[in-house]
């Protein structure tokens, strides 16, 4: 898996005057059938969340209010993707190690997973992370 894995899906929002509408239903809008949700909220601006990669899970993130920024590692590679659109999904594959950062003070980060939580699927130490990624780019 590369950081340029990692793409941005167009939502197209139900345009109307008396205010937009974005849908997304599990394989359909998004590769993968949704187990479940979850939102950061409330964020200081100088704090950073995740700091872990997916053995099994993809994800699909959302500013669905403010901004806020997602660095992804590939164990080689970093690229940062700054989200700030309620229509736009960032989609992060499996074996992706990210970071999110830089939240604006009304930063909302909306999650579409693939998987129930399972602590046995998180690489939550880097080195452990960068090791298997690497043997597995071999
Ligand atoms: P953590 O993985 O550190 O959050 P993030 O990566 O989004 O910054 O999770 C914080 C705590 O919440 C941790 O104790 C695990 C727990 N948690 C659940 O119980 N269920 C969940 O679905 C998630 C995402 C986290």
């Amino acid at each position: 898996m590369s950081v340029a894995d990692a793409r941005i899906l167009e939502l197209k929002p139900i345009v109307d005057a008396r205010g937009h509408l974005c849908v997304i239903e599990g394989a359909q809008q998004v590769p993968f059938e949704i187990k479940r949700v979850y939102y950061l909220y409330d964020v200081p601006t100088n704090s950073t969340r995740g700091g872990h990669a997916h053995r099994k899970l993809h994800q699909m993130l959302i500013a669905v209010s403010g901004r806020f920024d997602v660095v992804l590692d590939d164990g080689r590679e970093r690229r940062r993707v700054s989200l700030s659109r309620p229509d736009q999904g960032l989609l992060i594959p499996t074996m992706l190690w990210r970071e999110l950062e830089r939240f604006s003070y009304n930063g909302i980060c909306l999650v579409l997973a693939s998987e129930h939580y399972d602590e046995a699927d998180y690489f939550r130490e880097y080195e452990a992370f960068q090791r298997e990624a690497l043997a597995n780019r071999r």
